[in-house]
């Protein structure tokens, strides 16, 4: 926990969270980065609770084996199954971060009293958590909540900005559940693939809120706080995934901006 130069693991149920690496890799190009997918669980957005927690703590021992002075839940779905779990069980020896508490501080700085939306998967959305983190905060900001479980697996099957997605986009967004809304929370990690498509369809005219870079200035805060930041240029950077598709691989391009390099990890044998 108190070594600068300890990796920062990131995991999410697939590649999705490449989004969260990415805009961290950006803002904290220093730091080692140790990024796990597990492809072999995915999607965690129609998985119940108890497993996303199950999955969770496996992918916390394996980080914390590899020395990560922090634990990024770079996955909407296991920030709502798994994240108070994995403080409890981690502890002393990493510090955790989800991806739900960075957007909490945001939207409240930024729209206090409106009326915004937020989409996501079934997993995220049935767990009311961004309400339930608003009212703690004392926001009397008014959620409108959508699941919207098919935009990650069109997204992870490489349909976007087609006619398919802006179809499929469009039905969900015209719901009446969305309606009036100022701005949109992006709660999975997926989203920002879309994020273009889903601002034309609003036509600019609602704010389309992404996770990724207000998480990686949350986690440089963070390492800033704790005096844990890596200054040592020459950062390393591993992403390993629990099942191993030539596929998964081609999709890193457009997740990170480039392809990766991608390692079979095996969580269980
Ligand atoms: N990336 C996940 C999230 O942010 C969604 C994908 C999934 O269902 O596994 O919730």
């Amino acid at each position: 926990m108190n070594n600068p130069q300890g990796p920062i693991g990131i995991y999410d149920s697939g590649i999705g969270g490449l989004t969260v690496a990415h805009a961290i890799t950006q803002l904290l190009p220093n730091e080692d980065i140790i990024y796990f997918g597990d492809t072999a669980h995915l999607p965690y957005g129609d998985k119940s609770e108890a497993a996303i927690q199950a999955y969770s703590i496996k992918i916390a021992d394996l980080l914390l084996k590899k020395g990560c002075k922090v634990i990024v839940i770079a996955c909407n779905s296991a920030s709502s199954a798994a994240y108070e779990l994995l403080k409890e069980y981690v502890r002393e020896d990493a510090h955790i971060l989800n991806v739900i508490d960075p957007m909490i501080t945001y939207v409240s700085e930024h729209f206090a009293n409106e009326e915004i939306g937020l989409i996501g998967t079934r997993r995220t959305v049935m767990s009311g958590i961004y309400s339930q983190r608003l009212n703690e905060v004392g926001q009397s900001i008014r959620l409108k909540s959508l699941a919207t479980p098919l935009l990650a697996p069109m997204i992870e099957e490489g349909f976007f900005n087609s006619q398919i997605s802006h179809e499929i986009i469009a039905q969900y967004l015209s719901s009446s559940e969305l309606k009036d809304i100022k701005a949109l929370i992006l709660a999975c990690t997926h989203y920002p693939l879309i994020k273009k498509e889903i601002s034309q369809f609003y036509k600019d005219q609602v704010r389309i809120l992404d996770s990724s870079e207000v998480v990686a200035q949350a986690l440089k805060d963070q390492l800033e706080k704790s005096a844990l930041i890596n200054s040592e240029p020459n950062s390393t950077k591993r992403f390993l995934v629990s099942d191993y598709t030539p596929s998964f691989e081609a999709s890193t391009r457009l997740f990170f901006g480039k392809v990766l390099e991608l390692e079979l990890h095996k969580l269980w044998n």
